[in-house]
């Protein structure tokens, strides 16, 4: 029944993505991939290994060697892995070396459902179903802050905000896939919706997107 059906779930930090790609994930037996946590790793790993995030080279050769298969280290959830990701993601040869692992896992048979800055543009642009999640800053900013605050980190959140705001700037602007909403994604603000709500939403998107295809 899933035959080819690929989700492409892109957006800024904290905006539900996550959850929203998790929930497809769930509802149509796809496989997710949280791409935030390829950059995110290669960040981390730079960092433990004394390598400036900054030097293109350096973290390319970190990112050729990362272990795409263990990605659940809790050091890669923390508000310092995410600023470490937002600045090694700027590399190109960053991304080059992540892209084929996420254009093959979009390949899988059966489908996929992917989650990052760049899957409806770069990774999978001829996915059937697209989706960019968004909402204010001010919300993204309270989520993340009660996120890292059970977590056990200890931030303002004016300081997540500011991270936000930041992160939002570096993300787009950069030269090589910037964030940005691919002509055929659907937007989804979830700014004044609950989880469920967002989940229903993006339901009623990929089903649409189904229905105009077939
Ligand atoms: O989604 P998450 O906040 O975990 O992503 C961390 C960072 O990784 C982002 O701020 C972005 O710089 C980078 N990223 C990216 N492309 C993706 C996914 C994440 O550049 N597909």
């Amino acid at each position: 029944m899933n035959a080819d059906l690929v989700i492409a779930v892109d957006g800024p930090a904290a905006s539900g993505k996550g959850t929203v790609a998790a929930r497809l994930g769930r509802a149509y037996g796809l496989p997710v991939l949280d791409t935030g946590l390829l950059y995110r790793a290669v960040g981390v790993a730079a960092s433990r290994a004394g390598i400036d995030p900054d030097d293109s080279e350096a973290v390319a050769r970190v990112a050729g060697a990362i272990d795409l298969m263990a990605l659940d280290d809790p050091a890669f959830r923390t508000r310092e892995a995410g600023e470490l990701a937002s600045r090694v993601a700027i590399h190109p040869g960053v991304r080059a070396a992540l892209n084929a692992a996420q254009v093959g896992f979009a390949r899988r048979p059966g489908g996929a459902v992917l989650d990052g800055r760049d899957i409806g543009t770069v990774i999978a642009p001829w996915a059937p179903a697209k989706i960019f999640v968004t909402a204010r800053p001010e919300v993204r900013a309270e989520r993340r802050w009660r996120q890292l605050t059970a977590q056990g980190e200890s931030v303002s959140l004016a300081d997540v905000l500011g991270d936000i705001r930041q992160r939002d700037a570096r993300d787009g602007g950069r030269a090589d896939a910037p964030m940005a909403r691919a002509p055929d994604a659907v937007l989804l603000d979830t700014s004044e919706m609950t989880i469920d709500h967002a989940a229903d939403a993006a339901r009623r998107i990929v089903e649409a997107a189904r229905a105009g295809r077939a």
